[in-house]
């Protein structure tokens, strides 16, 4: 069986080049403030590659790493001031916070405008209601993915396995906008191989690794594997990619599919908010 690969890593080098032109060509420089608080391994990783995308297409990063057992109020402070900060165009907060620290106050002290990952409530409704959104990278570098390579999503049936804030909802909500028919499907649901086996669309964000089956995705499909796990010191994505791609059309690998994309978006995303903020300094 013949299945294309959508290579994401591909795909977000041609962004990053186009978003390294963009940035060239301003007279600002862009920067974005990075918060992270604590030292979770996986988190340190994403940071680390985060920056580094960043000063691969000349956006600066202004590096809060903060102690594990900063108080609220600080973290707030923090925020507060970069929110004030005109040289600051974009701020991400790593997630997960520790436990102590209320996730929700904090995403939602964010600017709007310098939201880059499109978590805080104003975006999200934004999305929800089809107005222009900051979309959160994951989902939006799908989106971005499916239509390099011309898939077809509209009158598709899309399944969505997982239902998080960063990932499925916010991707079950795009497919929605391009006129699939979207389903989301999540841990109590049942008989999901049923589900998953109508799937002209499916993406899988559980996060269990190999948890997709040959035997759950139906013939032709297009899958999107967004998952990160770590086996035996391997990465591998939620989807068992072996067998599953012998019965698709086009398939993500992990790693080099959704992982650059994600990446790529985000830089698209400080752009954006630069650009949005920019605009609001013209009209006032
Ligand atoms: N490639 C990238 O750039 C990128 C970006 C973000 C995340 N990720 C990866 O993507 C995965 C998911 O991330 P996330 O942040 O969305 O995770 P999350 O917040 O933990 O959400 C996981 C979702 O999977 C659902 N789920 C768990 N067990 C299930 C089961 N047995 N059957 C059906 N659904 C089940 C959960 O359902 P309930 O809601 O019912 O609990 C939940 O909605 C992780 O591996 C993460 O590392 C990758």
């Amino acid at each position: 069986m013949i299945f294309i690969i959508l290579d994401g890593k591909k795909t977000a080098e041609t962004l990053m080049n186009k978003i390294a032109n963009d940035v060239a060509a301003l007279s600002d420089t862009i920067t974005l403030a990075l918060i992270m608080v604590g030292k979770n391994p996986a988190s340190q990783v994403y940071v680390r590659n985060k920056i580094k995308a960043c000063n691969e297409v000349g956006i600066q990063v202004k590096e809060f790493f903060l102690d594990e057992k900063l108080p609220q109020k600080e973290l707030m402070k923090i925020i507060a001031d970069c929110n004030s900060d005109s040289s600051i165009h974009g701020i991400l907060v790593q997630l997960p916070l520790p436990n102590h620290l209320d996730e929700d106050a904090i995403i939602n002290a964010i600017d709007p405008l310098k939201d880059v990952d499109g978590l805080t409530i104003i975006n999200q409704g934004k999305l929800m209601n089809g107005l222009d959104a900051i979309v959160p990278a994951t989902p939006k570098g799908i989106i971005t993915l499916l239509q390099k390579y011309f898939v077809d999503i509209a009158g598709k049936n899309a399944v969505v396995v997982g239902r998080s804030k960063l990932v499925g909802k916010p991707v079950a909500l795009l497919l929605l906008q391009k006129n699939a028919t979207v389903t989301i499907a999540h841990s109590k649901t049942a008989n999901l191989r049923d589900v998953t086996k109508r799937a002209d669309i499916l993406v899988v964000a559980v996060g269990k690794p190999l948890f997709i089956s040959a035997d759950m995705v139906k013939k032709d499909a297009v899958v999107v594997d967004v998952g990160i796990n770590k086996v035996e010191g391997k990465i591998v994505g939620d989807v068992d990619y072996v067998e599953v791609k012998e019965i698709t059309s086009y398939i993500t690998p992990v790693p080099k599919g959704v992982g650059p994309m994600t990446i790529a978006s985000l830089l698209e995303n400080i752009l954006i908010c630069y650009k949005k903020q920019l605009a609001t300094q013209e009209t006032a």
